[in-house]
Formats: structure tokens, C-alpha cells, sequence
């Protein structure tokens, strides 16, 4: 399983990069927000820090558009602006048929806000090199995100689709292994999330059990 970093801050991603070596980043509209420069300017620095290598980088496409003609016209520009970037295309009818007209220039695109398997076979049919189920975002709201990963696997293996799954929205670190156990090509997570991963209070523990007994043990 490919691990992105889902982030627009170019320190935290430059960091991500270096030390985690990610796979991938994706970016979202809240991201570039958050990190208080336009979009344009954050989107080429990205570009920057992943130039010459081949790690997708999700861009999404103004999120008012939601017509097939506005989101292809954007999203061949962007895609035009980096070899690394993947369009970032929210689940919606004018959204599918985009996918499939983008797919026919060969761009590549990340279907966004996944839900549901109906709206993930959509994607899929319709020619997404991505599909993007928010786990988080279903869990937030009362409803289970357990079986979704699972069950668009099923989908995807069972009609041939190439179509790859970023399990986003993705809160701890428990999630990376469930996600990854049921088939999840990629995971998509906070740099929060991955610091978490990397560490656990038992194996805290230990270390100071160990360097307790290291300090303990005569010198020759
Ligand atoms: C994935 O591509 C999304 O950017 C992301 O996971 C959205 O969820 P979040 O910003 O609430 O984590």
C-alpha cells in the first residue's frame, strides 16, 4: 500500500518527503486554506518539491464546479501545469462525465468525497485513475466507514477496473492497518496521523526497560 501525505503545507510535505520518503501527497480545498497562500502559489511549489520524481500530487479543481465543461476546462489546464498532478474531481454527475472525457486526454484524476460503492463503481466506470472513499467524514456523521474499502476492492477486483483506492480522511493510526488489510492500493493521512503511527506507548515502555537495563549492566 502507497502511503500520500495529505497536506498543502510545503514544510510539513518537504519534511514528509525527506524522512517518511511518501509515495504521494494529495491536497484538498480546506488544505490550501490552511496553509494561507492562493492556490496557484501553493500548487507550484508542490510541483517543485516532487519535480523529476514520479509521485502523484492531487489537485483538486474549484469546488463550485460542478458541470462537465467547467471541470474538464480547469482540469486540463492544471494538469498541464505538472506531470506529478492528478485531478482532483468531487463526486457528482457532471463530475463523473468530466472523468470520462479527462480520461479520454490522458489525464489522470482522483475521484473526491467517495461515499458509497455506487458512487465509487461511477468513478471507476467512467475511467478514474483514483477513487478517494472519505472514511472520516462517514464515521463524523453517525454512519459506519468499517466495510468501505472492503467492499469497493470487491467491486474494482470483481469487473476488472484498474481504478486504485486512496483511503482518505483517515483519523489514526489504526486506520492505516485496517485500511491496508482490506485492500486499500493507497492511504491518504494528516502528518499527525503518521507521527502516531510510528510510535506506540508500549514501545515506549520498553525502550526504557531496555535503556534501564543498558545503564544497569557492568561496563568490562
Ligand atoms: C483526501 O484526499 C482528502 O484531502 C482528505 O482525506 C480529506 O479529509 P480531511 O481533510 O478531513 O482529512
Amino acid at each position: 500500500m502507497k502511503l500520500f501525505l495529505d497536506s498543502a503545507m510545503t514544510d510539513e510535505i518537504a519534511h514528509a518527503l525527506d524522512m517518511w520518503d511518501m509515495d504521494g501527497l494529495t491536497t484538498n480545498p480546506r488544505h490550501v486554506m490552511v496553509s494561507g497562500k492562493p492556490f496557484r502559489t501553493v500548487i507550484a511549489e508542490i510541483a517543485e518539491l516532487v519535480k523529476g520524481t514520479d509521485k502523484p500530487v492531487s489537485v483538486e479543481v474549484n469546488p463550485h464546479f460542478t458541470g462537465c465543461d467547467e471541470i474538464v476546462g480547469q482540469g486540463r489546464e492544471l494538469a498541464a501545469l505538472s506531470p506529478n498532478f492528478v485531478i482532483k474531481v468531487g463526486a457528482c454527475e457532471g463530475g463523473f462525465k468530466a472523468i470520462r472525457e479527462l480520461a479520454k486526454d490522458g489525464v489522470r484524476t482522483n475521484a473526491t468525497l467517495i461515499m458509497s460503492v455506487a458512487q465509487a463503481w461511477h468513478a471507476a466506470r467512467a475511467g478514474a485513475y483514483f477513487v478517494s472513499p472519505f472514511l472520516g467524514w462517514k464515521d463524523q456523521f453517525g454512519d459506519s466507514s468499517d466495510s468501505l474499502i472492503g467492499d469497493v476492492r470487491a467491486m474494482l477486483d470483481k469487473f476488472g477496473y484498474k481504478t486504485e483506492i486512496i483511503a482518505a480522511a483517515v483519523r489514526n493510526a489504526r486506520q492505516i492497518g485496517d485500511v491496508a488489510i482490506a485492500g486499500a492500493h493507497c492511504v491518504t493521512a494528516g502528518a499527525a496521523v503518521y507521527l502516531d503511527s510510528f510510535r506506540n506507548p508500549y514501545t515506549v515502555h520498553g525502550e526504557s526497560i531496555f535503556q534501564s537495563s543498558w545503564d544497569q549492566t557492568p561496563e568490562a
